[in-house]
């Protein structure tokens, strides 16, 4: 049976945000649950949340003796019954200065002090409703580790990627984004197996959909994964990417994944103009309920390397400067911005992460659009190996670097510790 999701986030975070582990004694196992989902047979019961204000008297004021109107005397008459008297200060260990207070009227430290004060004030919030799960694909039946993305894999898209995403649903993450290892053989110079109606992708689209039917799938639409020169776009002769021709394959990319089922497209190339192409592509072939999610400043970034291995789509020659933004620049991604904006795009999309708060915290402040943020390759494995080689706790490493994605201002993120995430905000170890 297809799984579905019964009961989606519950405020996970309010009862366990960063401070993961404990928090001022609400334990997320019992009844506290957050179960957001239900696969076939292995369904557990929905999120239960009891508050109760008093304990049960049944109506009756329980009785030990005085009435109200007799302790009141009591305490008039100087009869005062005994309460636990002030704790005493605690000591300061030996040798600790004594010093004057200083003056200060304001003390943040105030607002500090204990978990349930921090869960008050918590500014943000993260939860699996705000995550997008990318995942490779391949052709192969059996799921091949991506070496440089330890616990990543390159998923068989008829077995491995269905468990996969059944899994992620479980903790709650609804939302995938696929990425296609096409076979070298179906390489081309201008990519035409990007719009394959049965190509990886649109097959892949049909099963998830048949499988997992309230499912968001997000696609990629860009060629390099298609072209034979590793690069987004089509290379004529003297090395130069043809913008306006590119723009006219990725549209039939973008309708073939509308067709298939895709729920949101991304365009990822960096081209001019293909956000409003796509737009006008979309709705004449009567896809005007798909979204656009524009890369709206993806940077000509190194942190890319262990994705390009993991689809073996390194550029053959040069790189991808002449279309992806220069790292150095800040006011230029405005420029994206408004352009996106203007021509349809529905979400505005951050790429690199952690490296590029700034830009996040632009957008945000500079468009009422929801914006995401992409938490790539190379952040995600310098998180892993920093944990592997115990040099940072990658747990809470990368708890803090996703609530940090938000706080500048994402709505959602993509991020391969989608599922990890997840379980760790649900309560579940590793
Ligand atoms: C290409 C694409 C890239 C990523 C997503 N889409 C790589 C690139 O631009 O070379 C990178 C994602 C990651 O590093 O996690 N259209």
């Amino acid at each position: 049976m297809a799984s579905s999701v019964v009961n989606v986030p519950c405020n996970v975070q309010a009862i366990k945000g960063l401070d993961c582990q404990n928090y001022f004694g609400l334990k997320p196992s019992r009844n506290v649950k957050f179960n957001c989902v239900k696969t076939g047979t292995t369904a557990r019961p929905p999120c239960l949340f009891v508050v109760r204000a008093s304990e049960r008297h049944d109506g009756l004021v329980k009785k030990i003796g005085l009435s109200d109107a007799e302790c009141e005397a009591a305490v008039v008459a100087g009869n005062v019954p005994e309460a636990p008297p002030v704790p005493p200060k605690w000591a300061a260990p030996a040798g600790t200065p004594v010093v004057p207070s200083l003056p200060l009227n304001r003390r943040p430290r105030r607002n500090r002090q204990s978990p349930a004060l921090r869960a008050a004030f918590q500014e943000t919030h993260l939860s699996p409703a705000n995550f997008v799960y990318p995942l490779f694909i391949h052709e192969g039946e059996e799921d091949t580790p991506i070496g440089a993305m330890p616990g990543c894999y390159r998923l068989g898209w008829r077995h491995g990627l269905v468990e996969e995403v059944g899994k992620a649903r479980d903790v709650g993450v609804n939302s995938v984004v696929l990425f296609p290892k096409v076979p070298d053989a179906l390489k081309s110079s201008t990519g035409d197996e990007a719009y394959n109606d049965n190509g990886l992708v649109p097959r892949a689209i049909r099963l998830l959909k048949d499988k997992y039917p309230d499912l968001v799938i997000y696609t990629d639409v860009a060629l390099d994964p298609y072209s034979s020169d590793g690069h987004d776009g089509i290379v004529r002769e003297d090395g130069v990417i043809m913008n306006d021709e590119t723009v006219y394959q990725l549209c039939k990319q973008a309708v073939s994944q509308a067709r298939a089922g895709a729920d949101v497209v991304s365009p990822s190339d960096m081209m001019d103009g293909r956000v409003g192409a796509i737009r006008e592509a979309l709705d004449a072939e009567g896809f005007q309920h798909v979204s656009i999610m524009s890369y709206t400043a993806k940077y000509a970034s190194s942190f890319y390397g262990p994705f390009r291995e993991a689809l073996d789509s390194n550029p053959r020659f040069g790189d991808k400067k002449t279309y992806q933004m220069n790292p150095a620049n800040y006011r230029e991604a405005l420029v994206e911005t408004h352009a996106d904006e203007s021509e349809g795009a529905d979400i505005l999309l951050v790429k690199p992460g952690l490296p590029y708060l700034d830009i996040i915290r632009l957008l945000r402040d500079n468009s009422s659009l929801p914006i995401a943020a992409y938490q790539v390759s190379g952040e995600y494995s310098m998180i892993k190996a920093g944990g592997v080689l115990k040099m940072i706790d990658e747990e809470k490493v990368m708890m803090e670097s996703l609530m940090c994605l938000r706080r500048a201002g994402a709505d959602i993120i993509l991020t391969y510790f989608a599922r990890q995430a997840a379980r760790c905000l649900c309560g579940e170890k590793r």
